[in-house]
């Protein structure tokens, strides 16, 4: 580290790092550099700041100004070339791992009637949310399943999938999202494609959803044991229905609104392993307090108006926008329409916060708990 990098981050607090540099020194730490090695106070409190400080930014991607190049991308390359034909989301402060927010990726991908992508698989946990079109389609470790707009499908880590849109079908476009820059920063990613590029479908089609999509019933005799859910799609129509039904009946979150999580069916959990998932109704006129809290997150507006502050900026946003929240930002969110309510689909690094012992949350104190845009 240069000299002026390093006074940078002396610090005059007790138990802090605040060694100023001497021309001993300075000779100690080459000597130390050539051994492959460093005095730790020069680095100390550069590594252990005092709070999380994300180096991602808060951004909103605006759908009417990303789809016609999604759409254009159709033109320029074939699925078969370019494996997946995505337009990834690149945080300006996460360039260097391909992140649209902390470690989690995520892009729009698009594809046009009778056209599929090759079966693979990965460590990386994934899933798409639906945005337009007829005729999607995934198949996962031989489960089919047919996809709507505001359908949550999930491709867990390790299985076989394979996405496509049926030859009656219309252009597609969907939001992937994946813990790739997660995987790639544990050292512990692996990529697969299928020997015979396609997999066969070795289940009734939609027999996922027909098992495991009752909410308060468990099939008796199907047995599960894997780490993620079972259930591969939650479908916009329960999901929209549970909500409004829940509304009725809550104040909801002071942060959140009306918020459900997908869950796990078996165990209540989270959808996958490292990442968890999330649909919330903002009723009309609804406008949250300000909160922050470890993990990254990146929003969907799956229906109406509104806008969101994080960390002090207003982002406006409308139907199939998309924004991220960086780890510890404080953030708000409010509905823009007096009637209608809106609804933000979400997913979240916040299973691997948890399992560590990592999450915290805190509450804006100040401001009758909003913050100045
Ligand atoms: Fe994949
Ligand atoms: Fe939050």
């Amino acid at each position: 580290m240069s000299r002026a990098a390093r006074a940078n981050y002396r610090e005059d607090v007790a138990g802090r790092a605040n060694v100023e540099d001497t021309p001993e020194l300075l000779a100690y730490y080459d000597q130390l550099e050539n051994l492959r090695a460093g005095a730790l106070w020069t680095v100390a409190n550069k590594i252990e700041p005092w709070q999380p400080q994300s180096s991602s930014v808060p951004v909103l991607w605006r759908y009417q100004d990303l789809r016609a190049h999604v759409l254009r991308s159709a033109e320029l390359v074939s699925p078969e070339k370019a494996g997946r034909r995505v337009i990834y989301l690149n945080n300006p402060g996460r360039k260097d791992v391909a992140a649209a927010v902390g470690w989690l990726y995520s892009g729009l991908q698009t594809m046009r009637p009778g056209e599929l992508a090759s079966a693979h698989a990965h460590s990386a946990s994934a899933l798409r949310f639906i945005m337009e079109g007829q005729g999607a389609y995934t198949i996962v470790d031989g489960h089919k399943m047919t996809l709507g707009a505001n359908d949550f499908v999930l491709t867990p880590n390790g299985t076989w999938h394979e996405h496509g849109v049926s030859a009656e079908g219309t252009p597609c476009i969907w939001q992937d999202g994946l813990d790739i820059p997660l995987m790639n920063a544990l050292e512990a990613n692996f990529y697969v494609v299928h020997p015979d590029l396609q997999q066969a479908v070795t289940h009734p089609v939609g027999d996922s959803t027909a098992i495991w999509g009752a909410t308060a019933l468990h099939p008796v005799g199907h047995t599960w044991d894997k780490g993620y859910s079972p259930l591969f799609k939650y479908q916009w129509e329960p999901t929209y229905e549970a909500l409004s039904r829940y509304a009725r009946v809550t104040d909801g979150s002071p942060y959140d609104g009306v918020i459900m999580d997908y869950v796990n069916p078996l165990t209540g959990g989270p959808v996958m392993q490292t990442i968890g998932a999330s649909m919330q109704m903002l009723r009309p006129g609804e406008h949250t307090k300000a909160h922050r809290h470890t993990g990254s997150f990146i929003y969907q507006v799956a229906k109406g108006q509104g806008w969101s502050v994080i960390n002090g900026q207003r982002f406006d946003w409308r139907e199939r926008d998309i924004f991220c929240v960086p780890s510890w930002m404080f953030h708000e969110h409010a509905n823009a329409s007096a009637s209608e309510d809106a609804c933000l689909f979400c997913f979240n690094d916040l299973p691997v916060m948890k399992a560590l012992g990592l999450y915290r949350e805190q509450a804006l104190a100040e401001n009758g708990g909003r913050q100045a845009a």
